[in-house]
């Protein structure tokens, strides 16, 4: 079977397309024929070398890929969730031998049922963002009808799912996002929209209860008016796992009896942020939203479009053509 492999870090031209065995599913593993994935920062992220978190857990060679969506191909001896021919996505075996790939083997618990109404392509889009966005705006931030939660990074690909829940669960949802976005946000039901390039939020906004900060931009003092925007006992949720708040910003949340917590990591349930994407996306309440398709063979086109963080929705590597 082909995959992506990398024997070193370094830039996009580093990704392989290989001639590499196809993996035997372990007894708590299935095998999955891989139709689509994504490209998320933490791919380009990892290809470079990792972060202060990531570097101690990869060893080249290595494959690569968050999200893979597919036909479950075959089952270890202990999988009772899945039987052949179901149609699956989720986050397999990450950081390493992943969804850019033909064929995969993960844990099974590491996958839910695809939503009926979508695509391969679009599912591969969804799982490690929707993993984030449930996270942060259902688990961590328990977001109630009427509250008001503002997303910084509305429109990437973690973003415009977290504006899609909070508006599921009936928040009043202000986006940041650059000014080609805004018509984009508010259909996917943002209520406010705010240039981050030519306003600042931290004059229009008071009394938020949950930040959710979703930018792939790590910038301090973007966290510290996050803070001071929230009201007394609000939540602030950073995506930015690698970059630990600093002391001033700590102070500031504990000046507003407020929580301040990051999202992702080993904490994150994929049955109930899987199973709570799909059943909002068969309701008609969430879509996927795909901005370009790629064949697996131009991953390096894609992550050079990544890297310039400005992707509306995911970029998509299609694996196998849908049927
Ligand atoms: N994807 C995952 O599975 C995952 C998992 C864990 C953590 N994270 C973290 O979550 C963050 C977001 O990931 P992502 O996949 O959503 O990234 P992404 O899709 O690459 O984000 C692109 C978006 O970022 C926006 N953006 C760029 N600069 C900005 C700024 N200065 N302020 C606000 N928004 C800005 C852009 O909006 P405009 O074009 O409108 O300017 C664009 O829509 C990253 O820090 C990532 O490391 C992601």
């Amino acid at each position: 079977m082909k995959a992506i492999r990398i024997h070193e870090f370094g830039g996009p031209e580093v990704m392989q397309l290989e001639e590499v065995p196809k993996p035997l599913p372990a007894a708590d593993e299935i095998l999955l024929k891989v139709y689509a994935t994504s490209v998320n920062p933490a791919d380009y992220i990892i290809r470079q070398g990792g972060n202060d978190l990531l570097r101690p857990l990869l060893k080249l060679p290595m494959g690569l890929g968050l999200d893979a969506s597919g036909i479950v191909e075959a089952i270890g001896a202990d999988v009772k969730d899945f039987k052949p021919g179901n149609k699956v996505y989720g986050v397999p075996n990450f950081p390493g031998d992943g969804g850019y790939a033909e064929y995969l083997a993960a844990k099974a618990t590491q996958f839910a049922p695809m939503p009926h109404n979508i695509t391969f392509n679009e599912a591969g889009a969804l799982p490690s963002c929707a993993l984030i966005a449930w996270n942060a705006i259902v688990d961590l931030g328990h977001v109630q009808p009427g509250q008001r939660v503002l997303i910084h990074g509305a429109a990437g690909g973690v973003g415009n799912l977290a504006v899609q829940f909070a508006k599921a669960k009936g928040a009043y949802v202000i986006g940041t996002a650059s000014a080609h976005n805004f018509d984009f946000l508010k259909e996917l039901g943002a209520d406010e929209v705010i240039d981050y390039n030519t306003q600042h939020f931290e004059e229009l906004l008071h009394d938020i209860d949950l930040v959710f900060n979703a930018s792939p931009v790590r910038d301090q003092s973007v966290r510290m008016k996050s803070a001071e925007v929230l009201k007394d006992g609000g939540i602030f949720v950073c995506s930015q796992l690698d970059s630990p708040f600093p002391a001033a910003l700590l102070q500031v949340l504990a000046a507003k009896n407020a929580i301040g917590t990051m999202v992702g990591g080993g904490s994150i349930s994929y049955t109930s942020s899987l199973h709570g994407t799909t059943a909002l996306i068969e309701e008609g309440k969430v879509k996927a939203v795909v901005s370009k398709v790629y064949p697996l063979a131009e991953v390096a086109a894609a992550h050079r479009e990544s890297e310039k963080k400005h992707v509306r929705g995911k970029l998509v590597l299609e694996v196998a053509k849908e049927n």
